[in-house]
């Protein structure tokens, strides 16, 4: 197991996650959206960090990620590149924030560069926002693409079911994956498809390809932090792997420290001045 001694510790780049693809390495991402995850994580040697819209559901507690703002993820995603020295950080543009004008997409992915100091952003879509894509990437920021289940058009679809299981959506998914390629994304993330899908998509792209709910025959794997550590329980697609059950283990530690208050236990002679 990597421990904070012994992880590499040179910053992973988009060059970098390329060679990885090339090389037939795995690349590792996660969520983060403060400051002590993500030193948690950049310690454990992760690859990329990505500074999801998630953080709607799961920092702000909305049933959907549509309605955090660009300030929002500012907030959060300085938060996160004060601790990430080594991971590339990747931040969602927010709903709102770039589909239908460019001109606009642009000006918000230049106030996450500038404001949190991120080196990529995230867009959620194919054709309807290529346009958007290819603006951001002519001024030299870095765009990951994000196709299959993209929860900010969760009122489109009514339901956050497996995407493109009928050919004609499957289509549509291989086409803008090659789109979004062609027009300069660095990666792409594939939510909630069938893996055999996600496969074909890997092998016809060169850029690394991350997957949630896509399989395994994809480039890495990207997760939700606090839905992999067992902190939110309510929560449990099949393709969730729970690596802990912090929620309990937290639950455990105040309680004990509910009881040493109200016993008059906590504090003792030492812990005191
Ligand atoms: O916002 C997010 O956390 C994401 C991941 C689920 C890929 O987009």
């Amino acid at each position: 197991m990597s421990t904070a001694n012994t992880v590499n510790k040179s910053k992973v780049t988009t060059h970098v996650l390329q060679e990885m693809k090339y090389k037939g390495e795995k690349i590792a991402m996660l969520t983060a959206y403060d400051y002590s995850f993500a030193k948690i994580l950049d310690d454990s040697g992760i690859d990329i960090i990505l500074v999801g819209d998630s953080a709607s559901n799961v920092m702000a507690g909305f049933d959907s990620t549509l309605p955090i703002t660009l300030n929002d993820m500012i907030y959060h995603a300085s938060s996160v590149v004060r601790a990430a020295k080594r991971p590339l950080v990747v931040v969602d543009l927010p709903f709102g924030t770039y589909q239908g004008n460019s001109k606009e997409a642009l000006s918000s992915a230049i106030r996450i560069m500038k404001e949190s100091g991120a080196n990529a952003v995230k867009i959620e879509g194919g054709s309807e926002v290529l346009e958007s894509v290819k603006r951001i990437i002519s001024a030299g920021i870095p765009v990951m693409g994000h196709l299959g289940l993209t929860p900010q058009s969760i009122h489109k679809f009514g339901t956050y079911v497996v995407r493109a299981t009928e050919e004609t959506e499957a289509t549509k998914l291989r086409e803008d994956a090659k789109l979004l390629e062609e027009a300069g994304c660095f990666a792409l993330i594939l939510e909630k498809i069938p893996a055999k899908l996600a496969g074909e998509v890997t092998e016809d792209v060169k850029i690394p390809v991350i997957g949630i709910g896509a399989g395994g025959k994809v480039d890495g794997q990207v997760l939700v932090l606090h839905d992999m550590l067992g902190i939110t329980q309510d929560f449990s697609p099949r393709f969730l792997r729970r690596y802990h059950n912090l929620k309990e283990e937290i639950m455990g530690s105040v309680q004990e420290y509910i009881k040493d208050v109200k016993s008059r236990d906590f504090p003792n002679e030492r812990e005191q001045y």
